[in-house]
């Protein structure tokens, strides 16, 4: 099965993509992941993108297209993905449909995930992520466990540069302006589930889990 996860920065995407791909044994494919994981060994793409990351601006679309062409390419996404954070413009969105043409295969189910601006601020400020095995967690919403329980060694947890509430109010400005148009893109082909993202990470997976064709 192939899913796009779309929604505000600090819904709450990374945090039930996770489960939504072990459960369903499909590969979760993080746009966001892949670019800070460029930054920190600093390839050439990851030297332009910090920029943009830092500023909370999107990296050229150019960019986030040869690279998902790229990863799709490995045989990690045979099974299915999970797309978290990518299309997130029409331009991307357009390259991602004359892609999956050319494999002759489509995109499955479209995930809208709803949270208000106010509660994206609260999430964020509060997100705390492990070095060691990259899970995410909340200081009070979902907290870091004791580090000797990390899943890779011992938990090493961080702040994302891009979580200060200034950089968060620019991301949410540019979700609204260049992400948002996206629903009305994918709902003319009938593809999008819009699920409520308040709740526990239990209620909100439940929502998600209901709107799965019966085989995933
Ligand atoms: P990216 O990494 O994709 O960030 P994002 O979309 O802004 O989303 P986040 O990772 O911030 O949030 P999330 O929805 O995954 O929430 P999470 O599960 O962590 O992108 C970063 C940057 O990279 C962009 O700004 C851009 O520069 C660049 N980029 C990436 N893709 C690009 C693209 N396609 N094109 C161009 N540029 C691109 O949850 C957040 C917090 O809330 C956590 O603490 C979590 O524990 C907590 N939480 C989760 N669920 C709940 C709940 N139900 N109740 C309470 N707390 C909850």
């Amino acid at each position: 099965m192939k899913f796009v996860f779309i929604g505000p920065p600090g819904a709450g995407k990374g945090t039930q993509a996770e489960r939504i791909c072990a459960e369903n044994n499909i590969k979760q494919l993080s746009t966001g992941d892949i670019l800070r994981h460029n930054v920190k060994i600093g390839s050439e793409l990851g030297k332009v993108a910090k920029e943009y990351m830092t500023s909370g601006r999107l990296v050229p679309d150019n960019l986030i297209i040869d690279m998902i062409k790229e990863e799709l390419n490995s045989p990690l996404y045979s099974n299915g993905f999970l797309l978290d954070g990518f299309p997130r413009t029409i331009p991307q969105a357009q390259a991602f449909d004359e892609l999956l043409q050319k494999f002759n295969t489509k995109i499955d189910l479209v995930l809208l995930l709803d949270v208000s601006d106010e509660e994206i601020i609260t999430r964020i400020s509060g997100r705390r992520i492990c070095k060691t095995c990259n899970r995410v967690f909340h200081v009070v919403f979902n907290p870091p466990p004791d580090p000797k329980e990390c899943d890779k060694g011992i938990c090493d947890i961080y702040q994302r540069d891009d979580d200060k509430e200034e950089t968060v109010r620019h991301r949410l400005e540019v979700y609204h302006n260049q992400t948002k148009p996206l629903v009305e893109y994918y709902s003319s082909q009938s593809l999008v589930a819009h699920i409520d993202g308040i709740g526990s990470l239990d209620e909100v997976y439940d929502r998600i889990k209901s709107h799965f064709p019966s085989k995933v």
